[in-house]
């Protein structure tokens, strides 16, 4: 059958547009698209090519890896380093699963399962066990040479030594990624915005800064200077062979990851050799629920088969082999459109803007907003309503707009403006104070901030108030049966009934759960206040020391601010809330519905953490995080939100920040796993 008109074109513009992205991406380190968007592009494509063969010609991008691009002299690859096909679902992975079988005539097989790195594939050639070339693999043919950026890479031998006396090839050619870890682009990236907010202030243009790891590790393998690469927090890890002579013939894929760790070259250790395909498809599940638990950024598994004379009697296709498959993850980064730029009112008046989107799915969920962080954020990404963005969602994290695509940017758009005035009824002006980067409604009787203060009250860090969440405090506050956090105690269940979604037994039920509530322990409730700079522990502190809220209102600040944990800021910033009327109103409902002043729950635990600040990152294996935090100041100790000097240790769960992380090795803190964790709260000690 051969090709109509139309489809002839789609598939030139295809073409088209692949190889100018496959140029972005590969020879610029300036990727203008999502790799999921790019690999859509080639998805279609080869559709097409698969319905009609004619348009296969050898031109097209699906026949070539990637493109040349020389700054860098060229290396031609004495054994060409070919690309790999993707998975890009369980359906497709048992699909080449089955191909592979057939091709060996049901001969029985075994997998080798890799994490996929996302980083940059290397060729370093070593003679006589001398590092004597690196290169990138280019277009596959013809890669570029940069032994220099890659001699400064710590992990990377520059001479061969076999641990075990084993000889040393005469030529070998070691393939593997470069990557930068993920403490180590978040460094960078730090860097790279104090710098920009440095040019900003002086009148200059921003640079770019790295959206994601992979971007910053090519652009510093990339650097004309060896030594800007060796102050880069680049690393490898060795998976492949390319050219060898003289070294001892292997029958298997795992024998030569062993050949390549006796030489002391990097192999991941998360390398698993399997039986089944369904042990492959459960390793590729646990890894893509598991991958922020790695300093380093991955986008699949690699499953290759193990037995090199099956391997090849597999062979390659015209772009990849037959072997191996790359199972590619659900995307974290996609592009959208951004519709609108707005900016949400928080309890403190804090105006946050945030960016209202065409809902796309990533990391299985649909996004429709996400943060952009503040003022200074919006500026130094030069997002604008109408433009196509890049929105990244790693994880549990919030989803971020990484940057614009400059290229499909609409012609007349502008620059988009913070609002000056609040957006609620009131429409009170919004203001930037003095030496803070957060622009702030300052109105007390904003309805925004009010209704955020009810949503804090009824969270799980204080009052605990299930079913009153963010949906029905709003639903709340437009019947106008809320004024504020001492109205909710007098709600009835005629009341609640009138909000939309409720029915008789759910209203009891929040009714209920609202009632129950009144005999919180006092530091929940006092948590629960909202009081600028008090926390949990200090709370915790204040409830033990006065045992009643009375007390504490009764207190001067030089009283309170003796109290171990609390100080003079949390001190006047408590006494100023207690002194304001509207403050003692709802302090005088709370009374007078029976809502409890003196539950102190004096904690049966041990108090080996007393005067210790224990920072959490990420979901501790059995723990929640209010769990893993009432674990910590129920001995005695603090967890606060950041990590500092006076830290005595960071606890890393699955999914952690890369910041606290990153933070903590900089000041040699104690790091920690869950395993740890449970030792320091047994003992008050670090385990050994
Ligand atoms: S094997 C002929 N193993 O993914 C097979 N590749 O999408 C050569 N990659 O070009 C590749 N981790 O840059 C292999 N464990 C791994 C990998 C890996 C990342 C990269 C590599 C490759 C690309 C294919």
């Amino acid at each position: 059958m051969s090709a109509p008109k139309d489809i002839r074109q789609t598939a030139l513009d295809l073409k088209t547009q692949i190889i100018k992205h496959n140029e972005l991406y590969h020879g610029q380190d300036s990727p203008e698209i999502s790799d999921a968007a790019f690999d859509e592009l080639v998805g279609k494509l080869v559709k097409l090519e698969t319905k009609y063969p004619e348009l296969i010609d050898e031109s097209s991008p699906t026949q070539k890896v990637g493109t040349g691009f020389t700054t860098f002299a060229p290396v031609t690859h004495r054994v060409a380093m070919t690309s790999l096909d993707n998975a890009m679902d369980e359906n497709e992975l048992r699909a080449w699963g089955e191909r592979a079988t057939r091709g060996l005539a049901g001969t029985a097989m075994h997998y080798v399962c890799e994490l996929k790195i996302d980083g940059l594939a290397m060729s370093i050639r070593y003679e006589n066990g001398q590092l004597v070339q690196a290169a990138t693999r280019g277009d596959g043919a013809v890669g570029e040479d940069v032994t220099a950026n890659v001699k400064t890479i710590g992990v990377i031998p520059k001479k061969l030594l076999s641990k075990i006396g084993k000889k040393i090839p005469s030529v070998l050619e070691v393939r593997g990624e470069v990557f930068i870890t993920i403490s180590g682009f978040e460094r960078l990236r730090a860097a790279k915005q104090s710098e920009n907010e440095r040019r900003i202030a002086n009148g200059k243009k921003p640079d770019a800064v790295p959206a994601n790891p992979r971007n910053a590790g090519a652009g510093s393998l990339r650097q004309k200077n060896p030594e800007v690469t060796a102050t880069r927090d680049l690393s490898f890890w060795a998976y492949q062979l390319g050219e060898v002579v003289g070294a001892p013939s292997f029958s298997s894929h795992t024998q030569t990851l062993e050949f390549l760790a006796d030489l002391g070259f990097p192999v991941n250790p998360e390398v698993k050799k399997l039986d089944t395909l369904q042990e492959v498809v459960e390793f590729c599940a646990n890894w893509e629920q598991h991958r922020h638990s790695l300093n380093y950024e991955i986008d699949g598994v690699v499953v290759k088969i193990d037995n090199l004379a099956q391997r090849e009697q597999l062979g390659f296709t015209s772009r990849a082999p037959r072997w191996a498959i790359a199972v590619k993850f659900a995307p974290e980064e996609r592009e959208t459109i951004l519709l609108k730029i707005s900016v949400s009112i928080g309890r403190t008046g804090r105006a946050t803007p945030f960016a209202e989107l065409e809902p796309v799915v990533l990391s299985g969920s649909t996004v429709s907003m996400a943060t952009l962080h503040n003022r200074d954020q919006v500026q130094l990404k030069d997002v604008r309503p109408g433009d196509t963005v890049i929105v990244r969602k790693a994880g549990d994290v919030i989803p971020e707009v990484v940057g614009p695509v400059l290229s499909l940017r609409p012609k007349n758009s502008k620059p988009w403006k913070f609002p000056k005035l609040c957006p609620c009824v009131l429409k009170s002006t919004l203001v930037q104070i003095e030496g803070e980067s957060d622009t702030r409604c300052v109105e007390p009787e904003c309805p925004f901030q009010r209704d955020q203060r009810i949503i804090h009250f009824a969270s799980r860090g204080a009052m605990d108030i299930e079913g009153l969440g963010e949906k029905t405090v709003f639903a709340l506050s437009d019947k106008k049966l809320v004024n504020d956090i001492g109205d909710l105690y007098s709600l009835s269940i005629e009341q609640l009934m009138q909000l939309d979604g409720f029915a008789e037994l759910s209203a009891s039920n929040l009714l209920a759960a609202i009632q129950g509530s009144k005999s919180r322990p006092l530091a929940k409730l006092l948590v629960g206040l909202g009081i600028k700079n008090l926390g949990p522990a200090a709370s915790e502190s204040l409830a033990r020391r006065y045992g009643n809220l009375d007390a504490i209102i009764a207190a001067t600040p030089d009283q309170l601010s003796e109290i171990d944990g609390v100080g003079g800021v949390i001190a006047t910033s408590i006494a100023k809330w207690f002194s304001d009327r509207a403050h003692r109103t709802i302090i005088e409902k709370f009374r007078r519905v029976g809502v409890e002043f003196g539950n102190v729950i004096i904690s049966t635990e041990n108090q080996s953490l007393v005067g210790k600040a224990v920072v959490i990152t990420g979901t501790v294996e059995g723990f929640s995080r209010d769990e893993a935090q009432d674990a910590i100041t129920s001995r005695g100790g603090k967890s606060p939100g950041s990590v500092s000097a006076k830290t005595f240790a960071l606890v890393v769960g699955s999914e952690p920040g890369a910041s606290k992380l990153t933070k903590a090795e900089q000041l040699g803190i104690p790091v920690l796993d869950a395993k740890g964790f449970r030792y320091l709260l047994k003992t008050g000690q670090l385990p050994n």
